[in-house]
């Protein structure tokens, strides 16, 4: 801990744990203590820890040819987006790889304006894109944005869930909406019954290209491949990263071909695309997905865990609402989550925050039923002694 305090820039929001052992939703600190993981390190765990076909996949390759750039050609690159591309919705079927979300999301900025001639993008109040000038630009606190102005220009935010402001807020010079289908950052937010088709169809009327930020949603995460399948709404461009990979550094932004092809040779690229590595592991992660209906357990390991949270509304006062949708789950509370997520730590539970106030629950996709439980019996004692603690002190609404 001293050591990388000393050397790395001082960025992240530390917990004094050092982690090095994981197995399937389990993690281990240095000491042997074993933790429940409800973070999957912000989501890239889907698998679990250390899945046995990803550790063969990644060794296998390791031994014949761990990178190579992609103006040659590979076999474990073109398996990949073989794979990919015959699990995306219909129409999605040209690739670009790069190396996390934040850089699918710079992808789908340069694409919307080189595919259409026109500037300006639409992002939603509350969404969250990654930290990149460009997806800075379209990410909404202004803790994030704000000590780095002056940022991308001609980019605007909307009001979320409100088709209205939508249509209010398209020009002449509007390339592309950009929107999490569900926002994760920004609270767990599950859009209202209808509002993705009807920005589906002002898109359509208008014009307008609709790029979806999958980075955090896909994966089977919220009980569908794609997050957009809950709707049966397809965007012109998709943003993936985090699990696609089995864990290893990916991002992918995945979009019509007419779309794509409008990039010329050299117009956009990165060093790392699409490594042999990171495409053997995502080849087998691809494969772990479906071989374990990875998207079914989400529905079933989501349904039950929700509706433990549900349970805890009643008994916990400092509770305001529990949302979500698959293994995607926030539990809203009356106050910050700091102190319930230390405290849930410390009782062998991971747990990060959406915002000051919501907690984030995003286990590994294989977690069990008696894990689940075990994380309801922490975060309950650890919300009933947050309530304690407060108790005396005025909780607002
Ligand atoms: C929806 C969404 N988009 C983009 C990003 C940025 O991804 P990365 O941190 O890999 O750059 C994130 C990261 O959490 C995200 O949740």
């Amino acid at each position: 801990m001293a050591v990388e305090s000393l050397y790395l820039a001082n960025v992240f929001s530390k917990k004094p744990l050092v982690f090095t052992r994981g197995k399937g939703a389990l993690l281990w600190d240095i000491n042997g203590k074993e933790y429940i993981d409800c973070a999957s390190s912000y989501g890239v765990a889907a698998l679990g820890h250390c899945h046995p076909k990803i550790v063969a996949a990644i060794q296998l390759q390791a031994e014949q040819l761990v990178t190579l750039h992609s103006c040659y050609y590979n076999d474990k690159r073109a398996e990949f987006v073989q794979k990919l591309v015959s699990i995306t919705p219909k129409g999605l079927d040209k690739v670009f790889l790069s190396n996390s979300g934040a850089e699918s999301v710079e992808c789908a900025i340069k694409l919307v304006r080189k595919a259409t001639g026109k500037s300006e993008i639409i992002g939603v109040m509350g969404a969250y894109h990654g930290k990149t000038m460009g997806a800075l630009s379209l990410t909404w606190d202004k803790k994030y944005r704000e000590p780095f102005l002056p940022l991308v220009p001609d980019i605007k935010h909307v009001a979320p869930d409100n088709s209205d402001k939508i249509r209010e807020a398209i020009t002449d010079k509007t390339a592309a909406i950009i929107m999490e289908p569900v926002r994760g950052e920004g609270g767990i937010r599950v859009p209202s019954e209808g509002y993705l088709q009807q920005v589906r169809e002002i898109c359509n009327e208008k014009d307008v290209l609709l790029i979806f930020d999958e980075v955090q949603t896909s994966f089977g995460r919220t009980g569908k491949l794609f997050c957009c399948q809950n709707w049966n709404v397809t965007p012109d461009i998709m943003c993936l990263a985090k699990p696609f990979a089995g864990g290893l550094p990916i991002g992918i932004t995945v979009a019509r071909a007419d779309l794509m092809s409008t990039f010329r040779v050299g117009e956009h690229s990165t060093t790392f695309s699409g490594s042999p590595l990171v495409c053997a592991a995502g080849c087998a992660a691809l494969d772990v997905l479906i071989e374990e209906d990875l998207a079914g357990k989400a529905v079933v390991n989501g349904k039950y865990f929700k509706s433990q949270l549900e349970k805890l509304v009643s008994k916990r006062k400092i509770i305001k609402e529990v949302r979500g949708l698959g293994l995607m789950l926030g539990m809203e509370l009356r106050c910050d989550v700091y102190g319930v997520i230390m405290k849930a730590l410390g009782k062998g539970v991971l747990i990060i925050d959406a915002g000051k106030t919501v907690l984030r629950i995003l286990p590994p996709l294989v977690i069990s039923k008696e894990q689940i439980d075990k994380v309801i019996k922490v975060l309950d004692e650890s919300l009933e002694e947050e309530e304690n603690e407060r108790s005396g002190n005025t909780i607002s609404n």
